[in-house]
C-alpha cells in the first residue's frame, strides 16, 4: 500500500472509454481535472539512470499521467517523503502547490503527460532544496 501523500497530492482514476479496438482516456477541464487547464506539456525519451523534476511550485497545480511506461515519482511537503510509481494511464497524480518532486526509474517506453493551471513562469519554481525547505516549514 502507498503511504498516505502529502497534502495537494492524490491519486484519481481516470475513466476509460475502452472498447475492443483498444483503450481512449479523455480528460476534461472541471468535471476531471480540479482547475482550469492552462497549459498541456508531455516528457518522453527519458536517459536511463537520469532524475529529472527536482524543483517545486509556488502556486501551480499540475496533474501527471504516466500515458505510456512508468517511473517513481518522490513527493516532499518538507515533512515527510513518500514515493509513488507511476504505471497507469488510468490514474492522475494531482500535485499541488509547494511540493518537492524528483522522477526517476524510467522505463525506456516512458511518457508523461501534464497538465497545468498556468503557463510556464520560471519564477514560480523553487529548484533549490534547501530554500524549498525553509519556505516549506515557515
Ligand atoms: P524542467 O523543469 O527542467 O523539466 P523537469 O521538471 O521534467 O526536469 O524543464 C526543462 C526545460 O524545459 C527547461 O529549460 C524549462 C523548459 N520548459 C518550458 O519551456 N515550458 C514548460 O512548460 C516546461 C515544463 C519546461
Amino acid at each position: 500500500m502507498t503511504d498516505a501523500l502529502p497534502k495537494g497530492c492524490r491519486l484519481i482514476p481516470l475513466a476509460s472509454r475502452g472498447d475492443e479496438r483498444g483503450s481512449l482516456v479523455a480528460i476534461e477541464g472541471t468535471s476531471d481535472v480540479p482547475f482550469d487547464i492552462a497549459r498541456v506539456y508531455y516528457v518522453f525519451g527519458t536517459t536511463a539512470g537520469v532524475t529529472r523534476g527536482r524543483h517545486a511550485h509556488r502556486a501551480l497545480n499540475q496533474l501527471a499521467v504516466a500515458v505510456a511506461g512508468s517511473c517513481t515519482m518522490l513527493l516532499d511537503d518538507g515533512a515527510s517523503r513518500v514515493e509513488v510509481r507511476l504505471d497507469d494511464p488510468e490514474t492522475g497524480l494531482t500535485l499541488g502547490p509547494m511540493i518537492w518532486r524528483e522522477m526517476s526509474d524510467f522505463s525506456p517506453d516512458f511518457v508523461l503527460l501534464v497538465l497545468a493551471d498556468a503557463a510556464y513562469d520560471e519564477a514560480d519554481y523553487i529548484r533549490d532544496y534547501a530554500q524549498f525547505l525553509a519556505l516549506a516549514r515557515a
